[in-house]
């Protein structure tokens, strides 16, 4: 029997990357899952957007694992439609128990000064209002399900420390952390815990596709190559499969993390100790 059987699962974000890790993944512990994401290109980051044939990939890989899968094209930022969906939800899968806020965007700018008005909107509308979106829409239903729950919300090494160059997601990411804390207080009562995964170097299209990478690196070459290299692991070079972080996941979520709320979880490989 896998660690999440009879739970519903709901996932941002999940048509690819982590998000994707994240679905197969609970759904091989035998949680049913809700995926949605944006499925389509944001206005300034240089990686492309997901596609809905994304999304509908990952259904497929979470079908395969003998659980269904509810998908919907929904943008973070849009409260009426999280709603929506948190509904249907309820009254197709019959509740849900776990929340996965992963959902990410990340754009550069060789100083915080130089980031256009409207990509700083941009990213915090994503990283952050859409995040306080997505558990507003989802948490009532795991509360009125009465038998508590999880939340998980994917922050980063930029979470707790600044990244030159990525003014936006460093302050998204930061407040991040206080929605997460803030949280985790209120739904304590609820038995809803509530914590973060904070990634480092994850092998993703985010980083790999379309070039912010380079100009990251080509912002701050110190700064950036430093994260490659921290402390050498048998996974890549020094950038990590989704899976490492989906690991973290479904153990948060799971009953094996009971007592486990309010907390930074780094799966960074050590990252955070330099
Ligand atoms: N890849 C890394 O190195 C890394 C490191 C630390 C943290 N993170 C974080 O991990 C999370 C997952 O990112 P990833 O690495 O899998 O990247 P990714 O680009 O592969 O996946 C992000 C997904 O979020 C979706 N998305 C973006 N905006 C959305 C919106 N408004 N509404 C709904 N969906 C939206 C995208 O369409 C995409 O499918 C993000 O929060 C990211 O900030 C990534």
């Amino acid at each position: 029997m896998g660690r999440l059987e009879g739970k519903v699962a709901v996932i941002s974000g999940a048509a690819r990357g982590q998000g994707r890790a994240h679905a197969e993944t609970l759904a091989r512990e035998g949680a049913d899952i809700v995926a949605f994401d944006i499925c389509a290109p944001l206005r300034h980051p240089l990686h492309p957007g997901a596609t809905e044939e994304d999304l509908a990939e990952t259904a497929l890989l979470v079908e395969k694992q003998g659980r269904k899968c509810l998908t919907a094209k929904v943008d973070a930022r849009d409260l009426p439609a999280l709603k929506e969906l948190a509904d249907r939800a309820v009254v197709e899968l019959g509740g849900i128990d776990i929340l996965v806020v992963n959902h990410g965007i990340w754009s550069v700018s060789p100083n915080s000064w130089e980031l256009p008005e409207d990509d700083w909107d941009e990213s915090i509308s994503v990283l952050l209002t859409g995040a306080w979106k997505t558990t507003t829409a989802f948490i009532p239903k795991i509360i009125a399900g009465g038998k508590g729950g999880a939340v998980v919300v994917t922050g980063s090494t930029n979470a707790v420390q600044p990244q030159p160059s990525a003014v936006s997601y460093t302050a998204a990411k930061h407040g991040l952390m206080g929605l997460m804390k803030t949280l985790a207080v209120e739904l304590g009562e609820y038995n809803i815990r509530v914590n973060a995964v904070n990634p480092a170097a994850i092998h993703t299209p985010m980083v790999f596709e379309g070039g912010t990478l380079e100009r990251a690196l080509e912002f701050r070459p110190e700064y950036i190559g430093h994260a490659r290299n921290v402390i050498p692991m048998p996974d890549g070079d020094g950038w990590a499969s989704p899976q490492r972080v989906a690991d973290a996941v479904v153990w948060l979520v799971s009953d094996e993390a009971k007592y486990i709320t309010g907390v930074m979880l780094p799966v960074d490989g050590g990252w955070a100790m330099s």
